[in-house]
């Protein structure tokens, strides 16, 4: 027959350090709201579509230490992949997210539906118009569209004081300071390093889109840019010059192809004819084989 418990029939462990909280998920924009209306103070948002690696858990660790809230959103936005892009294929695993998530002692994971952000009859967008044209704009007709709308619906939803963007998506930076400042999004943006593997790759969720081939010719990316900076910080300032030099590394690698190469004015990111007067972003775009990997540096 069983007993009325005791104390001496539980055992009281106390772990060290402490088990960490897991973090609310909110999924709908209504419930995200009330939890940020709950939660009054500085917070944090780090966007993301998941598939996290230690360049989201650095913008995460940033969040941590600037704000007394940190919300992550992880969201794989339809809307700004191409009609033959990965969105299908895009790498998910939310279980493996949520723990790292908790780990990075995150207050909240906004995780929405693509039903409850676009829900039927969804018909409006932002556009941001001249720095969104070049590059990646060029490449991916829509792509920033799409990117635009969506940052400010969890903008919208989050209610930050201040939004992580990793520097390596170089374009999508500035297009999101562009709109922040366009439409007085009251947010600050704070731009943040590149992660890089130790072979100097740029950490990416596509990177296990590699062959193992493929991934050991991908740091070619870095010595190609490095190998720029040096130019650069030895006075060599001619665009062609650049472009040229980084153009020449790659093409020795037989895996690589380069879709482009940019040497552009940093703030406007138009392309540069003859030498830079001021700031510059050298930036480029290389497949190895379907995967397309971005890497860039800014010249100062
Ligand atoms: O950089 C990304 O992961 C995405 O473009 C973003 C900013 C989360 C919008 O979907």
């Amino acid at each position: 027959m069983a007993h009325a418990p005791t104390d001496s029939d539980y055992i009281v462990i106390t772990p060290d350090p402490p088990l960490k909280p897991a973090p609310a998920i909110l999924t709908t924009p209504t419930a995200m709201r009330r939890w940020r209306a709950a939660h009054p103070g500085p917070l944090g948002l780090v966007p993301t579509m998941g598939y996290l690696h230690e360049g989201h858990i650095d913008l995460v660790h940033r969040a941590r230490r600037e704000n007394m809230h940190v919300v992550v959103s992880i969201f794989v936005n339809p809307t700004q992949f191409g009609p033959n892009e990965d969105f299908e294929k895009y790498p998910r695993d939310e279980v493996r997210d949520l723990n790292l998530l908790r780990d990075a002692e995150v207050d909240a994971v906004y995780l929405p539906s693509a039903a409850e952000m676009y829900p039927r009859g969804f018909q409006t967008y932002v556009s941001v118009e001249d720095v969104t044209q070049p590059l990646e704009g060029a490449s991916r007709p829509g792509h920033f569209r799409g990117v635009t709308t969506v940052v400010l619906k969890l903008f919208n939803a989050t209610g930050p004081d201040r939004a992580y963007f990793g520097k390596k998506d170089a374009q999508q930076l500035r297009v999101i300071q562009r709109m922040t400042r366009d439409l007085d999004l009251g947010v600050e943006i704070v731009p943040c390093e590149i992660v890089r593997e130790p072979d100097g790759l740029a950490m990416s969720s596509r990177n296990v889109y590699l062959t193992p081939a493929q991934r050991a010719a991908a740091p070619v990316l870095k010595q190609a840019l490095e190998h720029a900076r040096n130019l650069w910080n030895s006075g060599v300032r001619d665009a062609e010059t650049l472009r040229r030099a980084v153009r020449s590394q790659i093409e020795g690698e037989p895996l690589a192809e380069i879709e482009y190469i940019s040497l552009a004015e940093d703030a406007t990111l138009r392309e540069l004819d003859g030498p830079a007067a001021g700031a510059a972003l050298l930036s480029l775009v290389v497949r190895f084989g379907h995967t397309r990997l971005l890497d860039n540096v800014e010249l100062r």
